[in-house]
């Protein structure tokens, strides 16, 4: 059992493969945190603390008149509350009734399952594998207002996750608020991190940032109402030192698609305290006697041997644990979708044409992107009147839609659930439905207003619309999108007492409309997308397997941001297409080749009126779509390794296969130099003592010189050593290297 509590010494430990966790329920009945990383014995890390007076670090009553040691201040704590002289961030903040901001937590009992618990209405971590999982709850209890907290520990043994949550119960008489309910605190008290979060904007998501946690609060978040292009709800503290393959790192996933904050504070005692959770800024939650408060997951991994490890857990995780359904490993169709190719400009005939080209060339599905619906021939009007509009297609959806399969090539259908446009029979119908403040005009957002999905009635709306949409055409797959960041938090509905609860109630409705979807229609692939990767998050891949990656399709920019995205999140999970050049985005010309090679590193698709293309590029894609469902498995299932970054003269990546037999790497050279420097890279995740023949594949197999191709090297030395690649051929040229084992 990996999980072990000793009663008499008041001792948690959680032992997966390669960590422990510990914890210690101490004299004063405090839950203190005593140590995460490497895997160790359930020695008593209790002693280790050092406790001294310390000046403004006050003491607990109970801790007695004459002890000026012991200060919650300072002490390093499971989950810190505010108001009883712990002055760093903490993660519970409450308001009892009589105003009075104070908690504090005692231990009371614990639970250990053989089992993962699921959290009602939000996304988790599940299991239907062959690893081994547990859970262990703690309750600690604030015996002056009577609330109650249960501390909960997924286990996933195999991937040296756990997972953190808490549930708050009101076991009171008497109302309390929460003013601030985090996910996780996660105390260390030794060491000097860096903090790396992941920045960005609307088409171009997921830069890295690594700094210091120097002295103070080091934070990113969002109140968006999504978890935001601007920062990503995933970060990663780790060594000073720490390296792709060396060094020690903690990750932290918070699996949830609304506000968030994660916090890193450095203290008087060089400690450094993490917490995660739902964003408090715009965060009030009323509860009363009875009720309880489940707060969002957090997936942590620990690995000692650098980023690349602990990357490898949560894929492995992600693709394993949160992504559900039909879709989970079977293989995604090569889909083509409009948008780029004619934007709002197309009818039925039109889609067919292209959907017909494709399908010759070897393409699984054809997306029709926005625009078949209400009136709806630019973004200004037309949202949330889900009725195809015939009159634009020329026929009926399912006329249209039995075209397309009748091809024999899936079809599928873009929504944007959340939106109302002012423009709309929704609206003039509905005006309360949308986020309007009283008495003020609303702020726009690509000139629509977001509907309040807090509502019972609105998310009841959207059921049936979409319902009826997906039953009454042949329809496979549905392209989830939300594009706007929220603003104008009023709710119609809610009072005045609970409108503090409209952010985290907006996610939840959101949440039941995608749960009841993916149960009632199992077959359905979801594709995420909030202006590309506005949402991409664990929670969403919860209910949608993929998620459309960016709206920036520049093979180039597109490196650099599924490098930032690689650091948590699985191939399997990265919408990406091949769009034309130069890019709409980004101005930019490169080969088709490389386009392909970078969306390959994805679900891969088209994005662009293939009925324009060039013979001698159809050619092209016929090979490129081949090659793709040739290295499908070892691409969606193996182990992903970084082997530069963006800033290097080439991007390149790889996949090993996890039973070490063979490996693909992709390099993307960024420039061309005449008398140029060869990029050279270390191959991982292969056996040392293995054989394997290095051999340039893909559209470039032919143009490498002889010299490049055939080499044989052991894993060791291709790991040690690495490899010299053939200098680019053109300007953003690319290589892919197929590695096999000789045994
Ligand atoms: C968003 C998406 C695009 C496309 C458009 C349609 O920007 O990210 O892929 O679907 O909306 O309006």
């Amino acid at each position: 059992m990996p999980i072990q509590f000793d009663s008499e010494t008041g001792i948690f430990q959680i032992d997966t493969k390669n960590t422990s966790y510990q914890m210690k329920v101490d004299d004063k009945k405090n839950l203190i945190h005593t140590y995460y990383g490497a895997k160790i014995d359930a020695d008593d890390l209790y002693k280790e603390l050092f406790m001294i007076d310390r000046g403004f670090s006050g003491n607990p009553h109970d801790v007695g008149k004459y002890d000026r040691t012991y200060s919650l201040d300072v002490l390093p704590q499971e989950y810190s509350c505010f108001g009883t002289g712990d002055y760093r961030i903490t993660g519970l903040h409450v308001q009892e009734d009589n105003g009075a901001r104070v908690a504090s937590l005692k231990y009371e009992k614990s639970e250990i399952y053989e089992k993962l618990l699921g959290i009602p209405g939000l996304p988790a971590i599940y299991n239907d594998t062959e690893n081994k999982c547990y859970t262990l709850s703690i309750f600690l209890k604030d015996y002056a207002n009577g609330l109650s907290v249960e501390l909960r520990y997924g286990v996933i043994e195999e991937l040296d996750v756990i997972t953190r949550s808490a549930i708050i119960r009101n076991e009171g008489t008497k109302k309390v608020y929460l003013l601030k309910a985090a996910s996780m605190n996660l105390d260390f008290q030794f060491g000097d991190y860096d903090f790396i979060t992941f920045y960005g904007r609307h088409a171009m998501e997921r830069n890295v940032s690594r700094s210091e946690i120097h002295h103070g609060v080091q934070s990113v978040g969002s109140v968006r109402g999504t978890s935001s292009h601007h920062y990503n709800p995933f970060s990663i503290i780790c060594d000073k030192n720490a390296t792709e393959q060396t060094g020690e790192c903690y990750g932290f996933s918070f699996v949830y698609s609304g506000e968030f904050l994660m916090e890193a504070e450095k203290d008087q005692a060089d400690q450094v305290r993490f917490i995660c959770g739902i964003h408090p800024d715009d965060f009030k939650w009323v509860l009363n006697p009875g009720d309880e408060f489940n707060t969002p997951q957090v997936i942590m991994s620990y690995s000692d041997t650098g980023l690349a490890k602990l990357s490898q857990n949560f894929h492995h995780t992600i693709a394993d644990h949160i992504v559900r359904g039909e879709w989970k490993h079977k293989e995604r169709p090569v889909l083509i979708n409009n948008w780029e190719g004619t934007f709002f400009d197309f009818n039925g005939d039109k889609l067919y044409n292209i959907a017909k080209d494709a399908k010759a060339l070897g393409v699984d599905m054809f997306v029709m992107d926005d625009g078949w619906f209400g009136k709806r021939d630019d973004d200004n009007s037309g949202l949330g009147d889900w009725y195809p509009n015939e009159k634009k297609l020329g026929c009926t959806l399912k006329e249209l839609g039995d075209k397309i399969t009748g091809l024999g090539m899936r079809f599928g259908i873009w929504f944007e659930p959340e939106m109302i446009s002012e423009d709309s029979d929704l609206y003039r119908a509905h005006p309360d439905w949308a986020l309007i403040a009283p008495d003020r005009a609303p702020g726009l957002g690509r000139n629509q207003l977001v509907l309040d999905m807090s509502r019972d009635d609105v998310c009841d709306y959207i059921l049936e619309r979409m319902s009826d949409i997906l039953s009454n055409a042949p329809i496979s797959y549905v392209k989830w999108d939300m594009n706007r960041s929220i603003s104008d938090k009023y709710s119609h509905r809610l009072d005045t007492e609970h409108e503090g609860e409209l952010s985290h109630r907006f996610v939840l409705g959101v949440y039941i409309i995608l749960e009841t979807l993916h149960n009632k229609f199992p077959s359905v692939l979801f594709e995420g997308c909030s202006g590309g990767g506005g949402r991409f998050d664990a929670g969403m891949m919860y209910y949608t397997p993929q998620i459309w990656l960016s709206d920036d399709t520049d093979a180039i920019c597109r490196t650099s941001i599924q490098y930032g995205t690689s650091f948590c999140y699985p191939i399997s999970t990265v919408g990406a297409h091949v769009s034309v050049v130069p890019n709409q985005q980004a101005g930019r010309i490169s080969p088709l080749s490389t386009r392909a090679a970078v969306a390959m590193a994805g679900t891969f698709g088209y994005e662009l009126d293939i009925t324009k293309m060039t013979d001698e590029d159809k050619e092209s894609v016929i090979k490129e779509i081949k090659f793709f469902k040739e290295y499908y498995e070892l691409i969606h299932e193996g182990n992903y390794f970084r082997l530069s970054t963006p800033k290097d003269i080439a991007t390149a990546w790889e996949m090993a296969a996890r039973d070490e037999s063979e490996a693909l790497v992709t390099v993307v050279y960024h420039g061309v130099e005449a008398n140029p420097a060869p990029a050279h890279f270390k191959v991982y995740g292969l056996n040392p003592d293995k054989k394997y023949t290095v051999k340039y594949v893909g559209d470039t197999e032919n143009a490498v010189e002889e010299k490049y191709q055939g080499h044989v090297y052991t894993g060791r030395t291709l790991a040690k050593a690495g490899i010299t690649i053939a200098p680019a051929l053109e300007e953003f040229g690319s290589y892919q290297l197929h590695i096999t084992s000789k045994d």
